[in-house]
């Protein structure tokens, strides 16, 4: 299976969602599954974000680009042709004020491309081209957004990853959110984390499950 493995947090080896992500491939790899990773680290390699050149060239028909253009949109072809190739994908982050990290939009950004990972038919219906993907979100917030909490109206994170990878053809993403991992007692942190894990565990059971 080829994994596309992106995370996005700028903590590097002190992070949460970088260590959740590591402990998710190893329950795979541990249950016998070949991996092929491909491995972005988002905060090594910032995709750029979309300036007047990019949106120039992303909206001429690929049939009519300049030279110029396609220089223009050659790191985002690249990152499309990760995304495609890919069996599966295991997206850490954070949220950052309510939503993704600013390097996690703009992988989004660069990775929503008509004719590329979506298409549009005659009749104007969006067909994305990420369908055969599997997809697993790992995100970790300080504050606990579990629905009954006081502040779970502010998720902004999960609808706007829906929103996204959907109109490019994901199907049925999965979602483990650690939380609270910053603004709670010791206890509750670590049990956040647990419950993360044990969330995990169970979801790399359902993939092996599922390999053909
Ligand atoms: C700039 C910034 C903004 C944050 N915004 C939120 C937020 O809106 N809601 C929240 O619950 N936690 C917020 N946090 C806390 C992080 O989501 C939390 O510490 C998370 O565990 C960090 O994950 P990491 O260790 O993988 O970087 C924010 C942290 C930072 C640095």
């Amino acid at each position: 299976m080829k994994l596309l493995h992106v995370d996005a947090s700028p903590k590097g080896g002190r992070s949460n969602s970088r260590a959740l992500a590591r402990y998710f491939i190893a329950s795979l790899q541990e249950q016998g599954v070949n991996l092929e990773i491909d491995y972005l680290d988002l905060r090594q390699q910032p995709p750029a974000h979309i300036d007047r050149s990019f949106t120039i060239a992303a909206y001429t028909p690929a049939a009519e680009r300049t030279a110029a253009m396609k220089q223009a949109l050659e790191p985002s072809d690249a990152l499309c042709r990760r995304v495609l190739e890919a069996d599966a994908f295991v997206f850490a982050m954070p949220m950052h004020n309510f939503s993704y990290p600013s390097v996690f939009k703009a992988f989004i950004d660069n990775i929503v491309r008509a004719e590329l990972t979506y298409l549009v038919d005659d009749s104007g219906h969006y067909i994305g081209q990420l369908s055969r993907q599997k997809a697993l979100f790992i995100t970790t917030r300080g504050t606990d957004m579990r629905a009954g909490q006081p502040l779970s109206h502010m998720d902004a994170l999960t609808h706007s990853l829906q929103s996204a990878f959907g109109f490019v053809g994901v199907q049925a993403p999965t979602f483990v959110d650690a939380q609270p991992t910053q603004f709670a007692a010791t206890i509750e942190r670590e049990q956040a984390l647990a419950r993360a894990r044990i969330e995990l565990l169970a979801v790399a059971r359902d993939w092996v499950k599922q390999l053909p």
